[in-house]
């Protein structure tokens, strides 16, 4: 396993549209690994591919506080979505930034394991807002997109200058 490098907002590959999975080969489950290892060592909640520069739909999630609940989706679908629930949201794309975005409080998703193998997923809460906010980074879609332009504009201001500090060292 490796660990990948994460793309950080406002780079431009962060809006790049991932493609469907259509070959369930070796290279995408060696992908599915190295995206959970990076997940588990930065540390995040979830990762999708769009992050690493791997712009295929897939993502992985494990909301447990003990890594004991990897779950993976490939090629995931929002086949249900009703409510609504405003939690604050973070990125591992958008280090130290933490805002509120709306979301559907309740899914049912649809998606393929790394095997190809199809299933149905119902979630709620922490689940559902984080399989939303993958799913968005496969459509080029970063949480801030969702904030107001005045924020967006702070976001990428504090993001350019850490960059520019981190180019410094
Ligand atoms: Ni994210």
């Amino acid at each position: 396993m490796a660990l990948l490098p994460i793309l950080e907002y406002p780079d431009a590959r962060l809006k790049r549209i991932a493609a469907p999975v259509t070959e369930f080969t070796p290279a995408l489950r060696k992908l599915v690994d190295d995206m959970a290892e990076t997940m588990y060592e930065a540390p995040g909640i979830g990762l999708a591919a769009t992050q690493v520069d791997v712009h295929k739909r897939v993502i992985v999630i494990d909301i447990t506080k003990d890594k004991s609940d990897l779950k993976v989706f490939v090629n995931p679908e929002i086949v249900e979505a009703d409510g609504e629930i405003v939690g604050e949201e973070g990125c591992l794309s958008v280090p130290e930034y933490y805002d509120n975005v709306r979301r559907a409080a309740h899914i049912k998703v649809r998606a393929q394991n790394a095997e190809g193998t199809p299933f149905e997923l119902e979630a709620t809460e922490l689940l559902a807002v984080c399989i939303q906010h993958e799913m968005d980074h496969l459509k080029g879609v970063v949480f801030v997109d969702h904030l107001s332009q005045l924020k967006q504009m702070r976001v990428k201001t504090k993001m350019v200058k850490r960059h520019r500090e981190q180019a410094r060292r």
